[in-house]
């Protein structure tokens, strides 16, 4: 297969990336000079474009490649893919599900716990010798305590699961109501998150879920209730959530994704009721492996002429 010509717009787990690199010829569209000479050159020649979710592949890079067939996206998230234009064209778009939601709930889990119990405030609070002068105050406990899963999907579930096991009551929001599911549905986020302590996004970003969680329901999450948002900046309403955080009517976040990525509002660094990850839900060694085996999977399944292993859509 090394005569398939593959266009990749972003690097992923080098271990896994080397594993594509060896079965297919890939050029590295990240790494070139001049993108445009790369472009112009390669172009007519590339079938598959492997892509992360910051890559942007939309109609006018599908119709530069007029030899394309698919799109093999490493990670879960579609959401810079142009999946209309792709269904258009023919072009089949992969993800990768499943392999990194245990990963992904741990994350969440760890977020949720951290900030309600102040974890990273504490661990700032004893090496800046502060113990020596008082005690730590007190935080909440997360037991008993109610969490809205917005996007109760693969990873929303695998969160329920340990959310439980610390002894949360589960309710959840999406679209619909889901069969066999005995958790309590909401229709209305808002309503949702009036009801609850902590309101964990995990559904996808994207247009249709852009500031979904905006001042409205940070305001009914109220002064007691925290955000943990492991789904997409574009998701939560930023500004409305730092001016929340600073006047009290938002108790606390829990933050691994942000709208402007790597940019993190500079308000929120001086917030001791918050706790900030830089996009690192997925980011262990075995999960990234996963991930980057499955991507290359896909490659290798469409272009040996086998259906691919997790189409989107
Ligand atoms: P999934 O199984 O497809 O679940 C998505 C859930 O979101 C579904 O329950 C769906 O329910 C709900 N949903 C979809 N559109 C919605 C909308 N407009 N309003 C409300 N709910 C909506 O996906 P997954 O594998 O769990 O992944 C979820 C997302 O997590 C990914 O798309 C990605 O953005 C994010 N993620 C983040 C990280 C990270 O590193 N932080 C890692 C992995 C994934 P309905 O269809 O009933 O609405
Ligand atoms: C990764 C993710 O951080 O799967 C997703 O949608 O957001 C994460 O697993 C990402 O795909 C790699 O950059």
């Amino acid at each position: 297969m090394t005569n398939v010509e593959i266009l990749s717009l972003g690097p992923f787990y080098q271990p896994a990336f080397a594993l594509m690199e060896r079965d297919f010829t890939v050029h590295k569209l990240w790494q070139a000079n001049d993108r445009d000479a790369l472009m112009a050159e390669v172009r007519s020649r590339i079938r598959g474009v492997q892509a992360m979710h910051t890559n942007k592949a939309d109609a006018e890079l599908m119709d530069a490649l007029p030899k394309l067939e698919i799109i093999a996206c490493f990670g879960v998230g579609t959401d810079g893919v142009d999946l209309e234009a792709a269904r258009q064209r023919g072009v089949i778009v992969t993800n990768t599900p499943e392999v990194l939601n245990e990963c992904v709930a741990d994350l969440a889990m760890g977020l949720t716990v951290a900030t309600m119990r102040r974890i990273s405030l504490g661990d700032r609070f004893v090496r800046a010798g502060s113990w020596l002068k008082g005690a730590l105050p007190f935080a909440h406990k997360v037991g008993g305590k109610t969490m809205g899963i917005l996007g109760y999907g693969r990873i929303g579930k695998a969160i329920a699961k340990r959310a439980e096991a610390f002894g949360m009551h589960i309710v959840y929001h999406g679209r619909k109501q889901q069969a066999g599911v005995a958790h309590k549905y909401y229709a209305s986020l808002t309503e949702m998150a009036r009801d609850c302590d902590v309101l964990m996004a995990i559904c996808p970003g994207g247009a249709a879920t852009r500031h979904i969680v905006n001042a409205e329901v940070l305001k009914a999450l109220g002064p007691e209730g925290t955000l943990i948002n492991v789904a997409r900046g574009s998701v939560v309403d930023e500004q409305a959530l730092v001016k929340a955080l600073a006047d009290g009517s938002l108790g606390a976040a829990g933050l691994d994704v942000f709208e402007s990525e790597p940019q993190v509002p500079g308000a929120l660094f001086g917030m001791d009721q918050v706790v900030l990850q830089p996009h690192v839900a997925s980011a262990t060694h075995e999960t990234r492996m996963a991930m980057g085996v499955l991507t290359a999977d896909n490659l290798r399944a469409h272009f040996s002429g086998r259906p691919v292993l997790t189409p989107v859509g």
